[in-house]
């Protein structure tokens, strides 16, 4: 529905309680860790976004048995039939690239195509590649088909990631966890994600030492079986919907959510004036009026501050009384919201991966353009925080990662609608 849009009447305080959904980023590599565990698999607390649709199709062309309802993902999987991925689903979900360890691993050969890159920039697949191969995969990559086998069986191997990479160490675990042997993964990366999977896999059957940590220590095991798991929290959705409240001056709680998951950008609202207060799977935000600015933010790997709530975060700081300054250190191209939001008023200047905010007192309603996922939820912020009306479209960005995000923030008070465009061109002209 690439029409549809959503107007934003800014200026309200957010207030009210928040239950969060599932994470998106856990929910695409535990569907496709399911490949791996023969019977039925049962996912709770699953969101429902394009993205896990498109995973669900995925699982259904390899021959698994998957259906929805409600939050809970049911994949019944005796035989994979399918060792190919068609292009077009691949196209569909950008992490599609999860599935070549999982489906590898299970049936010793996988094909799939890969769109080149992305809004963010490049998003190379070289260490995933790697990973893989010390684990014994012949891999081809001829135009962006990547066609992998195992001739005589993946074995364990030491892999050493030469960077924290979220997407290598998932597929390595995925390969792994089945393969003849002892894997050592080194320098893996530490986010609560990667500890999701590993715990849902070891529930499987798995073998997995160490996920969260730097070094993975995993024993092959010859196969698993499904079990009933809950996806974790989405700590990027919490911490979208802290921001919008710290963007207004509101006080919002969110349940259903990990706090200490996200304390690198806790301490960034903290620093910015708003009083913050975790306590089990609750969140409490108490915003000032206006906010301070914050030095420096620096986004890395996890527990760094990430990358994720870049955008998010530089949303609510639009308006701080002094400057911020942003350096994003994971992608190349990650300031694409920057324009629309210097088109509500923002006084932002990049240069190379350094962002300067300069503090300004107010935004203005506009009509701006989702890029990508998470500048499209920090448009969405600014609008809320803006004066005026904003038009938000190309919403299929946001629409990846944020289960109904108009209704989740009417809940908090927000003056928001989804529309299909024309029909608003139509009766601002009759009236
Ligand atoms: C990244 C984020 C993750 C976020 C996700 C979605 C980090 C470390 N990871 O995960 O938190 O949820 O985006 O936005 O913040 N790279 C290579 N070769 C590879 C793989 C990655 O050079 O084979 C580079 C990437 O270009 C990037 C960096 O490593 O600069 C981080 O990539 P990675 O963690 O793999 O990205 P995602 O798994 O997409």
């Amino acid at each position: 529905m690439g029409t549809q849009c959503l107007l934003i009447d800014g200026g309200g305080r957010l207030g009210g309680e928040l239950r969060v959904q599932g994470a998106k980023n856990s929910a695409l590599p535990l569907l496709a860790a399911s490949v791996l565990c023969r019977g039925e698999t049962v996912f709770h607390n699953c969101p429902r976004l394009s993205d896990v649709f498109a995973a669900c199709r995925i699982l259904t062309c390899l021959g698994c048995r998957c259906r929805m309802e409600e939050h809970s993902v049911v994949v019944t999987n005796d035989e994979i039939a399918c060792t190919s991925v068609p292009d077009e689903l691949m196209r569909e979900m950008r992490s599609s690239i999860i599935f070549l360890g999982a489906v590898l691993g299970r049936t010793g050969s996988c094909m799939l195509s890969l769109p080149g890159g992305c809004v963010l920039g490049p998003r190379p697949i070289d260490m995933h590649l790697d990973a893989l191969r010390r684990l014994g995969a012949v891999i081809t990559d001829q135009h962006g088909i990547i066609t992998a086998t195992a001739p005589i069986g993946l074995h364990g191997a030491r892999v050493t990631l030469p960077f924290p990479s979220v997407g290598a160490t998932e597929n390595t675990m995925l390969a792994a966890v089945t393969a003849k042997g002892e894997t050592v993964i080194l320098n893996a990366a530490r986010e609560p994600e990667i500890r999701d999977l590993a715990a849902f896999l070891n529930r499987c059957g798995a073998k997995i030492r160490g996920a969260g940590e730097s070094r993975i220590e995993i024993e092959g095991v010859e196969k698993l079986h499904g079990c009933t798991y809950s996806v974790m929290p989405d700590r990027i959705a919490s911490v979208t919907y802290l921001s919008a409240a710290a963007a207004t001056g509101g006080t919002i709680c969110l349940t259903n959510t990990a706090p200490q998951e996200y304390d690198a950008v806790s301490a960034v609202f903290e620093e910015a004036g708003c009083r913050v207060y975790g306590y089990q799977d609750r969140m409490y935000l108490h915003a000032p009026t206006s906010l301070r600015p914050v030095n420096r933010i620096r986004t890395m790997p996890y527990p760094g501050f990430p990358t994720d709530a870049q955008a998010i975060v530089m949303a609510a700081l639009c308006c701080a009384k002094g400057t911020s300054v942003f350096e994003e250190r994971i992608f190349e191209s990650r300031y694409k919201h920057v324009d629309d939001l210097n088109r509500m008023g923002a006084d932002i200047q990049v240069s190379g991966a350094t962002a300067v905010v300069r503090g300004v007192p107010k935004l203005y309603g506009a009509k701006v353009r989702a890029t990508d996922l998470r500048g499209g939820a920090a448009l969405l912020i600014a609008g809320l925080a803006a004066e005026g009306q904003t038009e938000l479209s190309a919403l299929s960005h946001i629409d990846r990662g944020y289960e109904e995000i108009e209704t989740a923030f009417r809940a908090l008070g927000a003056q928001i609608r989804r529309t299909e465009r024309g029909e608003e061109d139509r009766i601002c002209r009759m009236s």
